[in-house]
């Protein structure tokens, strides 16, 4: 059996950055509330003809491929994670193998939100295991400021999300190396599904596209906020624990927690109950909102950026998120 290891990460987030105080002129909310509520002070927004799901996870890649010291002919296989894709089919990997001179091979979208990104690398993870792919790029990608409506009746939402795309090359690793995925950890509870949702337009009614739904406002996301709050902050600490035992590993051992950047309260929650210093514990949604599929890694290659990931350092990513799903992932730098 063989491991795999990120050798290489990119993230793209579009031009236009919008504050808490440019949404205080479009609805009745102020940056007090968002800060508090949220820890968000503002949000990247894409601009229509310049930024795609697919063109933005191509951005991203670009910078993972350059950095691993590979070129997209050497990728064997796209992973590509996203609640917003450009189509309702085919999906966003197939558009973002077109846009860069990838060889013809597989692209498999993966639909499960905010965990998108560890589904997609423990998928990448199992096929290197296996020996079928040795390079596979996973993308997480999104454009969620058009699904938001930026009112007073959508801004408990509205407030929360935003744009942006990260990309890492997932590599078989070399013989002898000691940087690998140690384990993933996946879930899901399908009897939360209409917790957080955008349930339209729907496959389960016959005239998708009755103008009702849009008059009464069925086309924007709904999500019981406290609900998932509640949920993620119980199933954060219960993925990272499982990763943990696992691998027969302790909280102290972890270097660097990536949580997904939902809320600052929720990631604080998760730190408090870890016993977790601060400095061990990621978060910039302060800077980009929630952005999904997109949020771990952008934040991992952010830390890279930084030298804030060392060769040997123990790194967990852990997410939670509409479904509800959630997820955790180990990783020895
Ligand atoms: O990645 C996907 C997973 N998503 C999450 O994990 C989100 C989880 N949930 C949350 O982050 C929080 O529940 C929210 C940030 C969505 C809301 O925070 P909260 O502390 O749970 O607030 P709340 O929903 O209890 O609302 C408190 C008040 C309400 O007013 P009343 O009923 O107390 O008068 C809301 O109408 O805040 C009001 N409110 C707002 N006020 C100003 C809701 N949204 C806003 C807003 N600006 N944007």
């Amino acid at each position: 059996m063989y491991n795999a290891c990120i050798t290489g990460l990119g993230f793209y987030v579009p031009d236009t950055i919008v504050t808490n105080h440019d949404l205080e002129k479009l609805m009745d909310t102020n940056d007090d509330w968002i800060t508090e509520r949220s820890g968000i002070k503002q949000r990247r927004f894409f601009t229509e003809g310049k930024d795609t799901v697919a063109s933005m996870g191509a951005r991203a890649s670009e910078i993972a491929l350059q950095r691993a010291g590979l070129t997209a002919q050497d990728i064997d296989f796209i992973i590509f994670a996203t609640l917003s894709p450009d189509y309702y089919f085919p999906g966003s990997g197939v558009l973002l193998q077109r846009e860069l001179p990838f060889r013809n091979i597989g692209a498999l979208d993966v639909r499960t939100q905010c965990t998108g990104f560890i589904y997609a690398l423990s998928i990448a993870d199992q096929f290197i295991k296996s020996g079928m792919y040795q390079n596979i790029l996973v993308v997480g990608s999104e454009i969620q400021s058009n699904i938001l409506e930026c009112s007073t009746r959508n801004r408990d939402f509205a407030v929360l999300f935003g744009d942006g795309a990260g990309a890492v090359v997932v590599q078989r690793a070399k013989e002898g190396d000691t940087s690998r995925i140690l384990s993933t950890h996946l879930h899901s509870e399908g009897k939360y599904a209409e917790d957080l949702i955008l349930e339209h337009p729907s496959s389960r009614i016959k005239n998708r596209h009755d103008p009702n739904i849009i008059a009464e406002g069925r086309h924007l996301p709904f999500m019981r906020g406290n609900a998932v709050f509640k949920h993620a902050v119980t199933r954060f600490p219960e993925a990272i624990m499982e990763a943990l035992d696992a691998n027969k590993l302790q909280i102290s051992d972890i270097d660097m927690l990536v949580p997904h950047q939902a809320n600052l309260r929720i990631s604080k929650a998760v730190q408090e109950k870890l016993g977790l210093p601060d400095e061990k514990v990621y978060n910039n949604i302060d800077r980009y909102g929630n952005t999904t599929a997109a949020t771990i890694p952008i934040a991992l290659t952010e830390l890279w950026e930084m030298d804030k990931l060392k060769k040997g350092d123990l790194v967990c990513l852990a997410a939670f998120g509409s479904g509800f799903t959630w997820a955790s992932a180990l990783i020895r730098w």
